[in-house]
């Protein structure tokens, strides 16, 4: 990817996050020790981006049958994860859906929400399997990581009445897939050249992912949501800046 066109996606993620990734995080992540955490927390946070997106769908947007479809979908992925089961190949882009999912009658947005959502999920297994991919040929063998507190930071923010729930969680997805960004890009010039140019090729789908997360949270809202915007933006950055024991893809300045 060009210098002028990554510039040309990171514009809009600095102005939408409200600080950018502290330098002593860098330091952090470039430490030989930290490697295999970068790696494996990577992997979770990609498995973890589209188990979000396909809860979405699943609660707000299709019916039982299609939800059955969704999980079978995420089966190999979870399989791996969670049970050390790996036939070896993944199947993100070839498997996908069997069939159209159905929305659910009574939810303006659904088509969108499944349209959005169906294609960041794709992209997010695929994303998972180029990380375990790199990190077989290094010989860092998959194991699970206690997550880090970013995520469940962020939820917190969230309102707890619907529909404010659903466009606060959507702000939020959006502000996690800009930060991912925004760390891949400020973090890939210091790292060997398959994960610099690995964590360049990331940069076009994030930053989509991040701009179709907040064209649904306007969408669904329905109204002015600078006020929500604003909240949960101040809250990302205080746990990128806040000092955090843990070190991890979306973690504070290492304490
Ligand atoms: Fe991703
Ligand atoms: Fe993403």
């Amino acid at each position: 990817m060009l210098r002028q066109e990554i510039n040309t996606l990171l514009t809009p993620i600095h102005g939408f996050l409200h600080c950018q990734t502290p330098d002593s995080w860098i330091e952090a992540a470039i430490q030989p020790d930290n490697q295999s955490i970068l790696l494996r927390d990577h992997a979770n946070c990609e498995l973890k981006a589209s188990q979000t997106a396909m809860w979405l769908i699943r609660k707000y947007a299709v019916d039982a049958a299609s939800g059955e479809q969704l999980l079978a979908w995420a089966k190999p992925y979870e399989d791996f994860v969670y049970r050390g089961v790996r036939d070896g190949i993944f199947h993100a882009r070839k498997n996908g859906l069997s069939a159209p999912l159905t929305p659910k009658v009574g939810f303006a947005h659904g088509q969108a929400l499944i349209d959005k959502m169906v294609r960041l999920i794709k992209e997010e297994f695929h994303h998972f399997e180029q990380v375990i991919e790199i990190m077989d040929a290094r010989g860092i063998r998959y194991q699970p990581l206690e997550a880090g507190r970013y995520a469940k930071g962020l939820m917190r923010a969230a309102r707890t009445h619907e529909p404010a729930t659903l466009v606060d969680k959507l702000i939020i997805g959006a502000y996690i897939e800009a930060r991912s960004c925004e760390r891949f890009a400020k973090v890939a010039p210091h790292l060997d050249d398959e994960l610099q140019k690995f964590y360049i090729s990331l940069l076009r789908s994030e930053a989509r992912h991040y701009q179709d997360y907040l064209t649904l949270a306007e969408t669904i809202a329905g109204k002015d949501i600078r006020d929500r915007i604003q909240t949960i933006g101040e809250r990302e950055a205080e746990l990128i800046q806040a000092p955090d024991s843990q070190f991890r893809f979306h973690s504070g300045v290492p304490a």
